[in-house]
């Protein structure tokens, strides 16, 4: 079974949702939170801030991932959403290098905090200025309205599942 016809079977409660709006709303979130921890001076504030993009950017790349990039990625004779869909997972996976590297080593306090949260900020940016504009033109082109549907429905289920774990890890610490 392929990914879309998987995420078919989601189809029942939300008529006339399109994954796109759903990715747009987190996107706006994770814009604001980007900004503000590169600006932020304070230690404990940077720590909040991150104690909350990092869970959201790492679910919502996981659930696009699955959901999004899976189903560009399996479409036929598509050389320009392959390569969309490709380069996506590479600005992930640098974005949780950065991600990782804020976190495990602490920077809050430090002067590498400010350099590694702009370059963070530019970096989602760039991927989130991408995915809004070609990268939504091609799910538009390649998909129709039921099938943007199924992929809102499950985009949502699959982040859900993934933050619920990341908030079951963070409580079990
Ligand atoms: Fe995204
Ligand atoms: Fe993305």
């Amino acid at each position: 079974m392929t990914v879309i016809e998987t995420l078919k079977s989601y189809l029942s409660t939300d008529p006339g949702a399109d994954v796109r709006a759903a990715l747009r709303a987190d996107h706006e979130r994770i814009r604001e939170l980007a900004a503000q921890m590169a600006e932020e001076k304070t230690a404990g504030r940077r720590r909040a801030l991150l104690a909350e993009l990092k869970p959201l950017v790492t679910a919502h790349a996981r659930a696009e991932e699955q959901v999004v990039y899976g189903a560009m990625l399996e479409l036929r004779g598509a050389k320009e959403a392959h390569d969309l869909g490709n380069e996506g997972f590479v600005e992930h996976s640098l974005t949780d290098v950065l991600l990782e590297r804020l976190a495990k080593t602490d920077l809050a306090g430090t002067d590498a905090w400010k350099a590694h949260a702009t370059v963070l900020k530019e970096m989602l940016e760039h991927h989130i200025d991408e995915e809004e504009d070609a990268f939504f033109d091609a799910l538009g082109e390649r998909f129709d309205a039921a099938e943007l549907e199924a992929m809102a429905i499950a985009f949502e289920r699959t982040k859900a599942a993934l933050d619920g774990g990341a908030e079951g890890q963070r409580r079990r610490r």
